[in-house]
């Protein structure tokens, strides 16, 4: 028996990285997994290893999250989790951010996950019942120097969630928010990820696996009682 039997997931940004690793766990846990993503081919050889269903989307688009729900909706009736995982990174101080960069960096990180909340809140309050994990960063647990407009997004991911939690808890719907710290995944691939560790108490960083396990547990219902919180998976970095 899978620990998701029954759940049909959405998981954005799921062409690579951890979405994908997200993917694979959640379809060997029996979900009906929808990955989404704007890098079409590779998202659709993901999908098509694991047994998920691949949908073009650029989660910065209204239109395209109404397009992704109602297929979901269509084929399957319902949406049990929403992982909002897509995101980009950019190096800049605050001094040195453009204003069309800032821009950018809101409209992915942050404005994708308002419209995702927002695009299957109707459905989970009706079914009353459903998971929304929103993935944040230890960038949005402290200062995230040299990455300014990256931190405002991930604390903003952050309140999102709480402010969304409390809306939606008396449908049970929950809404929690994951800090990953340094994870190695295309998104690094430029960082020297070995002299990273000397910040991390536990000396390592670690794999897209590691972010999907706890991922798989605030999408189930073995974290039923956990809503509005944040979970913080950084080997202690922010210790
Ligand atoms: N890798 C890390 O060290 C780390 C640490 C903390 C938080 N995070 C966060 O984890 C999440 C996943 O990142 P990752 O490490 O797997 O990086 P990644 O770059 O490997 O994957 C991110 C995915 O998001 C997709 N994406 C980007 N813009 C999109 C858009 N407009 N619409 C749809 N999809 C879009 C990309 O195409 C990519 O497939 C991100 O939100 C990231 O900010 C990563």
């Amino acid at each position: 028996m899978g620990r998701l039997d029954g759940k049909v997931a959405i998981i954005t940004g799921g062409a690579r990285g951890q979405g994908a690793s997200e993917g694979a766990l959640f379809a060997s846990e029996g979900a009906t997994v929808y990955l989404t993503d704007v890098l079409v081919d590779d998202g659709a050889k993901v999908a098509a290893d694991i047994g998920a269903t691949f949908l073009p989307h650029d989660v910065t688009d209204p239109a395209q999250w109404s397009q992704v729900v109602e297929r979901v909706l269509a084929d399957t009736g319902r949406v049990d989790v929403l992982v909002n995982n897509a995101g980009i990174l950019h190096w800049a101080p605050m001094t040195e951010t453009s204003l069309d960069v800032w821009n950018r960096i809101i409209a992915v990180n942050q404005t994708g996950v308002f419209l995702g909340m927002q695009a299957v809140s109707s459905t989970m309050k009706a079914q009353r019942s459903g998971s929304i994990v929103n993935i944040s960063s230890i960038g949005g647990m402290r200062g995230a120097s040299p990455c300014f407009a990256y931190g405002a997004t991930k604390w903003a991911v952050r309140g999102m969630t709480k402010g969304a939690a409390q809306e939606l808890g008396p449908f049970n719907v929950r809404v929690n928010s994951v800090h990953p710290g340094i994870i190695d995944t295309p998104m690094m691939a430029d960082q020297p990820l070995d002299a990273m560790t000397d910040r991390v108490p536990l000396r390592r960083y670690a794999s897209a696996d590691e972010v999907a396990k706890l991922v798989l547990w605030l999408a189930g219902d073995e974290s039923g009682y956990a809503t509005g919180a944040e979970f913080t998976l950084d080997g202690g970095q922010t210790a």
